[in-house]
């Protein structure tokens, strides 16, 4: 069934039908269409355009059609129907007859698709939200069981400081709990209804709008017809947040990666998300984080797409809008799919807690603390950094370990350094000594844990 045709004398070629139609993507907004129809069936009875005899037609043939999706009968024919709300109206006058001519009463589908998409969005949202506190709660457990893991933190991929394991999964889970927050002002700008707009300047059909609303569970409506049936500012929202969590995404797992190189040797691979060669035996590849990270590329490019798509757009609705929804699409199913996965492979991974720390006991990780001990003995700071520095050089030449080097060798370069600096020749004795709130210390751990356990439940 065609939706209008009547100021046209020829018909419309069927290879620009094939074209046009959009029903091989849309198809999946039919559940949220059906529902969008209800909703509006039942405010036409309400404003005395249906019968009830008429709503109750509709509403058995709104049923009857939700049984054929559910069952697979309907099909996504794009030689018969433009898009998804076409092939619904037809469903709808099969079973309903007259009563379903009635039904577009004063509505477009430039609000339509809008709708439908904000119930598809919404709901996706919601899911998203609750997969990422999931895997927030396997970081956390995570950053527990390796809380006192002692290794460096990197600044350009060379050691920097001692951290430990714990802390770093902790910057993983502040991470996540911005596009949480990201994702949550997208659901807010997602749940704008935006019936009664018609398709660009409202309607003279009463629609009770208020009514659409409560019955659809939007939180407000829009309040101008032009931007409510053309902005698409919620997709991009959504886009936005999405790029964020794969930029997040991408850098825990190239950290992964590295760490499960034999330079690194700090994570062992789990067998179940790790796959092999064809022709190297030996091979235990990490194709898991490869692939999410790759997946940033996806991601991030459906959501240049979509801007491209936005740019230079004139006010009201156009037909380039249709294309919003391949990349929306896509977007939803690759972040799902990754998060269905990533708590259970963060859960998994084995860090090797003794290659971490044999290798900052290798390094010169202590410098800074040996520096900021010089300070506390009232040294000024870019004095203290040079005699270090001059340590670390000194004792890189000779190849020592930093916690190989006894007091009285570093009498010889400072008269400042006393017993009190021992402990910070080891990383362990440097974290306990550290002093601001966002640090690494574990005697701030236990708090730094509470805090990021109650975002996470927010
Ligand atoms: N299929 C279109 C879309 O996805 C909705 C229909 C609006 N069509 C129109 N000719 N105004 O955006």
């Amino acid at each position: 069934m065609k939706l209008w045709g009547g100021r046209f004398k020829r018909e419309q070629g069927k290879d620009f039908r094939a074209f046009e139609s959009s029903i091989s993507f849309d198809f999946r907004l039919a559940k949220h269409d059906i529902e969008v129809n209800r909703a509006w069936a039942k405010m036409l009875e309400k404003i005395e355009i249906f019968t009830g005899d008429e709503l109750k037609k509709i509403l058995a043939a709104l049923d009857y059609t939700e049984k054929d999706l559910e069952k697979g009968r309907l099909k996504a024919d794009v030689a018969l129907y433009e898009d998804i709300h076409s092939l619904i109206e037809d469903r709808l006058f099969t079973y309903a007859g007259s009563a379903a001519k009635k039904l577009p009463a004063g509505r477009s589908r430039n609000e339509l698709v809008s709708a439908d998409m904000r119930l598809y969005l919404r709901e996706h949202i919601d899911y998203i939200l609750g997969q990422l506190k999931g895997f927030q709660r396997s970081l956390l457990s995570a950053a527990t069981r390796y809380s006192g893991a002692v290794m460096p933190a990197f600044t350009h991929m060379q050691q920097a400081v001692p951290v430990t394991l714990g802390h770093l999964i902790l910057s993983y889970f502040w991470k996540i709990n911005r596009d949480k927050k990201f994702f949550k002002y997208a659901l807010e700008e997602t749940n704008v209804m935006p019936l009664g707009g018609g398709a660009a300047g409202g309607t003279t059909i009463p629609v009770d709008t208020d009514f659409l609303m409560t019955e659809l569970g939007f939180s407000r409506i829009f309040e101008n017809s032009i931007d409510g049936t053309s902005s698409r500012d919620f997709v991009l929202l959504f886009l936005e947040a999405a790029v964020s969590l794969q930029l997040h995404f991408s850098g825990i797992c190239e950290d992964m990666i590295l760490f499960s190189t034999s330079y690194f040797s700090y994570l062992h691979l789990p067998d179940e998300y790790s796959t092999g060669s064809s022709l190297m035996p030996q091979k235990k590849n990490p194709d898991f984080f490869e692939l999410v990270r790759g997946k940033t590329g996806r991601v991030a490019g459906s959501l240049a797409a979509l801007i491209n798509l936005l740019k230079g757009l004139p006010s009201g609705y156009n037909r380039d809008l249709q294309e919003d929804k391949i990349s929306l699409f896509d977007t939803v199913d690759e972040i799902e799919a990754i998060l269905t996965l990533f708590p259970s492979v963060f859960s998994a991974l084995e860090f090797d807690t003794e290659a971490m720390l044999k290798s900052v006991e290798q390094g010169t990780v202590c410098a800074q603390a040996l520096a900021e001990f010089l300070v506390t003995k009232g040294v000024p700071f870019r004095k203290a950094h040079e005699i270090i520095g001059k340590i670390v050089s000194d004792n890189e030449l000779a190849s020592r370990k930093m916690s190989d080097i006894k007091l009285s060798d570093l009498k010889v370069y400072s008269e400042f350094f006393s017993a009190e600096v021992i402990p910070l020749l080891e990383p362990g004795g440097v974290l306990k000594q550290l002093a601001t709130s966002s640090s690494p210390s574990p005697l701030m751990f236990e708090q730094q844990l509470r805090l990021a356990y109650e975002a996470a439940e927010e």
